[in-house]
């Protein structure tokens, strides 16, 4: 069962709800722009192309809500009974989805995405009829092709996960082959970059869901990624539920593990990679990839073309969301760790250096350093 998909009427988004686990798997129903917008926020659905997905439903959701009769009659200035308006509500709507979280690219381009294709329909039901210029095409068509786009956006996202894993199953095992290692292939991964943070297999998780299917053996090192522990409660989760022979470390431990020469590989997701390769992804992953460059192990960022940046020069110009300190002082902690009012400093997400990246796995293939000319030439 996906999780995350539209309600049967179409009118909310159902979601599992990933802040309760892994003790508790519950389904939750969101119906208003602030329950859509506080999932975001409070990480009830997260990971880029999840989020990205999540954001094309809601606006389906929302888009669907002002076909009701009498529902609209005006928002932010905006007349609800013109198409006009009607593109006008939702834009107003996806920049408050948008603002819930700065640094997945794949949000805003999930929130673009759906309203330029209900723009489309607009033109199209235009040109249908040139009698009907400045006619309606009414919601009930806008809200359906709002639905379309979303489910082309989720349906794109499990062929691009396959994609991933299919490259990066083949990659890893190349990288084994030519070191001569036989045995189960180490991974160490940071955060959770698996099915839950997108639709299926997952990015970073990928190669180890589809290697596992097809027999081969993997042991993987999941951090446990501080301060909010995607690593510890989802990682484990997903791999233990899959059959995979996972081992929990503290963030601090990759380095042993890696100097013990268990990790033949580092696998991570991304939340944004800017157009010369520099990447964002969850806090703590810049430091994995200079510990693996130290050792000599690859590094492989892994995620689809929804999250790069072309118009993004670099990772100077990544927004970093910053999140509450009692991430750090206290939660997952039966009493606070730190002395009251201990100043803390809690950036969700780093930036590694593209130099450090061995290589940027997406469903379009591997793309080398230097990024900015490898990445350039994806775009054409
Ligand atoms: O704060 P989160 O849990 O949304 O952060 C998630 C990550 O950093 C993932 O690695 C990234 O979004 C890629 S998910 C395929």
């Amino acid at each position: 069962m996906d999780h995350i998909r539209l309600s049967e009427a179409g009118s909310s988004v159902i979601i599992l709800d990933q802040s309760l686990l892994p003790l508790e798997e519950k389904y939750i129903k969101l119906t208003t722009l602030e329950e859509m917008a506080e999932a975001i926020k409070k990480l009830r659905v997260r990971g880029a192309p999840a989020i990205g997905i999540f954001a094309g439903y809601a606006l389906a959701a929302l888009a669907k809500q002002q076909c009701r009769p009498k529902a609209i009659s005006s928002c932010c200035g905006a007349s609800g009974t013109s198409d006009e308006g009607f593109i006008q509500i939702l834009q107003t709507q996806g920049d408050v989805l948008k603002d819930a979280r700065p640094t997945a690219v794949n949000l805003a381009w999930a929130v673009d995405r759906v309203i330029h294709a209900v723009r489309v329909e607009m033109f199209r039901a235009r040109r249908e009829d040139p009698t009907r210029l400045n006619a309606n095409a009414g919601a009930r068509r806008l809200a359906e092709a709002a639905t379309r786009e979303a489910t082309a956006i989720h349906e794109e996202d499990k062929a691009m996960c396959r994609a991933i894993a299919e490259y990066g199953l083949e990659e890893v095992r190349k990288v084994c082959t030519d070191a001569g290692h036989d045995g189960p292939i180490g991974i160490l991964t940071h955060c959770n970059a698996g099915p839950l943070a997108t639709s299926e297999y997952g990015t970073a998780l990928g190669p180890v869901l589809l290697g596992t299917e097809q027999g081969v053996k993997f042991r993987v090192f999941a951090d446990e990624t501080r301060p909010l522990l995607q690593g510890a409660r989802l990682t484990t989760y997903e791999l233990q539920k899959a059959g995979v022979d996972v081992t929990l470390i503290c963030d601090n431990m990759a380095s042993s593990v890696m100097k013990k020469g268990l990790v033949q590989a580092v696998f991570v997701g991304c939340d944004r990679v800017a157009a010369n390769g520099d990447t964002a992804n969850k806090i703590g992953t810049s430091g994995v990839a200079v510990l693996a460059k130290h050792y000599g192990i690859p590094f492989y960022v892994l995620g689809p073309s929804s999250s790069i940046d072309l118009e993004c020069p670099n990772g100077d110009a990544i927004p970093i969301e910053e999140r509450d300190p009692e991430e750090i002082r206290s939660k997952f902690y039966e009493k606070p760790v730190a002395p009251e009012g201990t100043e803390c400093f809690n950036p969700s997400f780093d930036v590694t250096d593209a130099e450090l990246i061995t290589g940027i796995i997406t469903e379009k293939g591997i793309f080398r350093y230097p990024y900015t000319e490898s990445l350039t030439a994806f775009s054409k």
